[in-house]
């Protein structure tokens, strides 16, 4: 799936949050490239569970960089990076448990992380 073309509408113009995202998607779009060539499901879950701890460990680093702004809206914006977590969890233990990962399920990550960025990211992005 070429993602590139719609990259431009999730940049927050902070060139630091940008290239986290860019690499995030990247991933995604290895991801889905690699479930539709039927790559196996061996290679299709250890990139699961590198892009799961991935996009946590950005999670965790805007947790980070928000608290040491003393941004007024972080617990919102935190709260959702928490049910994120939650979904990234669920998905590494399917991948783990060596359960069929198909587009659905990067779908609804995918889906939830571009709303993220768009209802939250955005925004913090702005008071930068
Ligand atoms: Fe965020
Ligand atoms: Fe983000």
């Amino acid at each position: 799936m070429p993602v590139q073309h719609w990259l431009n509408r999730y940049h927050t113009g902070v060139p630091s949050v940008d290239q986290m995202h860019d690499a995030l998607f990247d991933a995604m779009d290895r991801v889905y490239t690699d479930i539709i060539n039927k790559a196996g499901s061996a290679k299709i879950a250890k990139q699961i569970v590198e892009l799961a701890d991935q996009l946590s460990e950005h999670l965790d680093e805007e947790d980070a960089e928000m608290a040491k702004a003393g941004y007024a809206d972080a617990e919102p914006h935190a709260a959702n990076h928490r049910s994120l977590r939650v979904q990234l969890q669920a998905l590494k233990k399917r991948a783990a448990a060596g359960g069929n990962i198909g587009t659905d399920a990067l779908d609804a990550l995918n889906q939830y992380f571009t709303v993220h960025i768009k209802q939250f990211d955005l925004a913090w992005a702005k008071t930068l």
